[in-house]
C-alpha cells in the first residue's frame, strides 16, 4: 500500500470558502496552508496574457524565474514569490480569469506543481486549489471536496469583496463564476473535479464554521488530528 503523504486537500470551485477553511483548519492543527489559487493568480499577474501565446520553453523559462515559499503556520500563514510577500493586489475577479486561462497551459501547470510538492516534503500542509486531491497530492492523508450553487458563492463573494471596499455588481460576478466553473471544469489538464475518495460537502446552506465542524470531526473519527500534532 502506498504511504499517505501529511497533507489535507481542500477542492472546489471559485468561492465556495476554501481559503477560509483552508486558513482555518491548518490554524486548529498548527499547520500551515497553501492557497495554490494564489500561486496560478500571482503567475497570472506577472506573466500577464502573453504567456498564453508563448512556446512550450519560453513558458517554463518564464515559470523558473519565480519561486514559492511559506512563512509561519496557521492563519498567520504567508506566501512569498521571490522573498516578496503576495497581497491583496492578486484577489480581484478579473486575475481570477486570467489565472484560469493560463491554468491550462501544461508547462504553467507543471512548474507549479513542482513547487507545490516541494513546499509539502518539509511540512504538513493544508493544501486548497482545483486538483490536490486528484492530481497533486493522490496520496493525501484526508481529502475535502466543497461545492456550492453559482448564486450562493457569488453572493459570499459580493460581501467579502465589499468588506474590502471594493463594490461588485452581484449579476456580473455570478455569470464571471459560471464563466470560470466551466473553464475549470472542462479543460484538458488537471480538471476540477473530486477525487473518488473525497469527502464531498455542500456548503449552499452552511456557514463557515459548520462545514470546519464536519471536517474537524471528520478527521478526528480517523485519528487524523494527532497525526497533525
Ligand atoms: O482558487 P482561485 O480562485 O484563487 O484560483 C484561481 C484560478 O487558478 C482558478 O480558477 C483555476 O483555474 C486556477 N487553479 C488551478 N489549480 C489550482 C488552483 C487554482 O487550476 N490548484
Amino acid at each position: 500500500m502506498t504511504s499517505k503523504t501529511s497533507v489535507i486537500t481542500i477542492d472546489g470551485p471559485a468561492g465556495v470558502g476554501k481559503t477560509t477553511l483552508a486558513r482555518r483548519l491548518a490554524e486548529t492543527l498548527d499547520i500551515s496552508y497553501l492557497d495554490t489559487g494564489a500561486m496560478f493568480r500571482t503567475l497570472a499577474l506577472r506573466l500577464g496574457l502573453e504567456a498564453e501565446t508563448m512556446n512550450e520553453d519560453a513558458i517554463a523559462n518564464a515559470c523558473a524565474q519565480y519561486h514559492f515559499h511559506l512563512k509561519g503556520h496557521g492563519e498567520r500563514t504567508q506566501l512569498f514569490v521571490n522573498e516578496q510577500l503576495v497581497g491583496s493586489e492578486i484577489r480581484t475577479e478579473e486575475v481570477g480569469m486570467l489565472a484560469s486561462r493560463l491554468a491550462r497551459i501544461a508547462p504553467l501547470r507543471k512548474a507549479l506543481a513542482d513547487m507545490q510538492r516541494k513546499l509539502a516534503e518539509t511540512q504538513p500542509l493544508v493544501a486548497e486549489g482545483r486538483d490536490m486531491g486528484t492530481v497533486i497530492f493522490p496520496n493525501a492523508r484526508f481529502k475535502f471536496f466543497l461545492d456550492a450553487s453559482p448564486e450562493v458563492r457569488a453572493l459570499r463573494r459580493m460581501r467579502d469583496a465589499e468588506n474590502h471596499d471594493r463594490p461588485t455588481d452581484l449579476a456580473k460576478l455570478t455569470e464571471q463564476i459560471r464563466l470560470r466553473d466551466v473553464q475549470d471544469r472542462t479543460r484538458a489538464i488537471a480538471p476540477l473535479k473530486a477525487a473518488d475518495d473525497a469527502i464531498c460537502i455542500d456548503t449552499s446552506d452552511k456557514d463557515i464554521d459548520q462545514v470546519l465542524g464536519l471536517m474537524l470531526r471528520h478527521i478526528d473519527a480517523s485519528g487524523g488530528s494527532a497525526l497533525f500534532r
